[in-house]
């Protein structure tokens, strides 16, 4: 394990520009199209006890929303593992929130064409981010469904593509504190559920669990929890989700790279089921888990290389 006190990457470590840098001397230029545009996609992936979790997924889904908004990434997508992969053993953290964003690049002077932009690359690890605590998912989190914040529309950002848009979900988030709440859930403007900030949303209603098909991003937590409930015999379908619906749900939890599968107590203030984390989400958190010790869908970083 690596001591703070001495050395400079246990706080995280960047990959800026072709260098490993610690984290609190990573620098980006201001003129990037990725800071002043949101012009960029990017991924983050778990490292949990020193292995990485479902990494080629990430990348696969990095790649494809590369190729969605027309990135033409400036690092091969092997060169792009290997420089997340050192950003973890240089920190030597064992727990970490892996982050990977390809902007469209610094434009020359005047430049409002994305054509001629080249694009850049970035990485980071820092140490592990829950959106909900350990502590707190024991219990339960709670939400609201967000009344004043629509999520913004597909055809306007597209949600597959991994993105800094955060303006409804920032505006939701208020929107919960002002609510005494912690998290909100976003609609779409037909009333159907989306997702909040930084996870997917999954509700248990008559027996059937249920994550929306469309207007989110899909979540590689998502896909994990869905394989889950598959595999162990839970009626599982993704499709619409009215609003409505959530109200008669008996478990509700949320998915994210950064917390797992997080059960939902309350929602609007009202308990969902007996307001405390139900059968059906604690054995997929459980399961969820357990998985990213499996060598099937987590690799080891090597920390003495
Ligand atoms: C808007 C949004 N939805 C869902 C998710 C969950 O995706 P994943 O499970 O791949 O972390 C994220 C993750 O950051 C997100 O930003």
């Amino acid at each position: 394990m690596t001591d703070p006190t001495t050395d400079p990457f246990a706080e995280g470590c960047a990959w800026i520009e072709g260098e490993y840098v610690p984290i609190h001397e990573a620098r980006i230029p201001i003129l990037d199209t990725g800071f002043v545009r949101s012009d960029l996609t990017y991924d983050v992936v778990g490292v949990w006890q020193g292995r990485f979790f479902r990494l080629e997924d990430h990348l696969d889904r990095l790649l494809a929303g590369c190729q969605r908004i027309r990135l033409i990434p400036p690092r091969s997508r092997e060169e792009i593992r290997a420089i997340m992969i050192e950003t973890v053993r240089r920190s030597g953290l064992r727990d970490a929130y892996v982050e990977v964003v390809v902007t469209r690049g610094v434009p020359g002077q005047g430049e409002r064409d994305p054509r001629k932009l080249s694009a850049r690359l970035y990485a980071y690890a820092i140490p592990y981010v829950w959106i909900v605590r350990p502590e707190l998912q024991e219990r339960g989190t709670d939400v609201i469904v967000a009344r004043d914040t629509r999520r913004i529309p597909p055809g306007s950002v597209d949600p597959t593509v991994k993105n800094f848009h955060w303006g409804d979900l920032v505006r939701g988030l208020f929107e919960a504190y002002d609510r005494d709440s912690l998290l909100p859930i976003l609609p779409d403007g037909d009333g159907l559920v989306t997702e909040g900030p930084g996870f997917n949303v999954f509700a248990l209603v008559d027996g059937v669990l249920r994550t929306p098909a469309r207007g989110v991003l899909h979540g590689i937590t998502r896909k994990t929890a869905i394989e889950i409930a598959e595999e162990s015999g839970v009626e599982m379908r993704v499709e619409d989700l009215p609003v409505g619906s959530l109200y008669r749900a008996t478990e509700i939890f949320l998915t994210s790279t950064a917390g797992g599968v997080i059960p939902v107590a309350h929602l609007d203030g009202a308990p969902v089921g007996t307001g405390a984390p139900g059968p059906v989400t604690s054995k997929i958190r459980d399961r969820y888990w357990e998985l990213h010790t499996d060598p099937r869908l987590s690799e080891a970083v090597d920390y003495d290389s």
